[in-house]
C-alpha cells in the first residue's frame, strides 16, 4: 500500500487520535491516562499536536518541559521502562498504519530518542 508523508497539523492530529485510542485502552499504559493522570482529549489532544509541530516543522510554540511534565507523572505512579516500550512501540505502529516517508520516519526516531532520554533520567529498569 502507498501511503503519503505527514505534511500537516491535521495529520498529526490523526495520528494521535489513533494513538491514544490505542494507548488508553492498553492492558499495561492505559492507566497513565485514564487513573494516574486522566487526559481530556479535548484539551490534551491539540497540545500534544503543537508539541510535534514544533518538534518536526519548527512552528508554533510549544516551549514546556517534557521531562519534568513526564517526572511529575512517574512521582504518582512509576513509570518502568516496559512501558516506554509500549508507548514507542504503539506511536511507531500507529504511523506506519497511517503514513510513510521522510517526515513519518524523523517521527518515529525522535519519539525514540525523547523516549531514551525519558528512560535514562526517569524511568526504572524492573
Ligand atoms: C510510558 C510512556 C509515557 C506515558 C505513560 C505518558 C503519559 C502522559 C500523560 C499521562 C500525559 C498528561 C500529563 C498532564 O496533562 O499532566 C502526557 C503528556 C505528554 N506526553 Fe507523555 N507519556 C509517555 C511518554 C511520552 C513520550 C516518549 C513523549 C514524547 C516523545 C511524550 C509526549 C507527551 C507530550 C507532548 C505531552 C503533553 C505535555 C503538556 O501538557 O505540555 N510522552 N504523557
Amino acid at each position: 500500500m502507498n501511503l503519503r508523508d505527514i505534511e500537516s497539523k491535521d495529520d498529526l492530529r490523526l495520528i494521535f487520535e489513533a494513538f491514544y485510542k490505542k494507548a488508553i485502552q492498553h492492558e499495561v499504559i492505559g492507566h497513565f491516562f485514564t487513573a494516574v493522570v486522566p487526559i481530556d482529549l479535548k484539551t490534551h489532544l491539540p497540545i500534544i499536536v503543537d508539541f510535534w509541530e514544533y518538534n518536526l516543522f519548527h512552528k508554533g510554540s510549544y516551549n514546556k518541559n517534557l521531562l519534568a511534565i513526564h517526572q511529575h507523572i512517574d512521582d504518582k505512579f512509576p513509570i518502568i521502562y516496559e512501558d516506554i516500550d509500549i508507548w514507542v512501540s504503539l506511536l511507531h505502529q500507529t504511523v506506519d498504519e497511517l503514513f510513510e516517508g521522510t517526515q513519518s520516519g524523523r517521527l518515529k526516531t525522535n519519539a525514540l530518542s525523547i523516549a531514551t532520554v525519558m528512560k535514562l533520567k526517569i524511568a526504572k529498569d524492573c
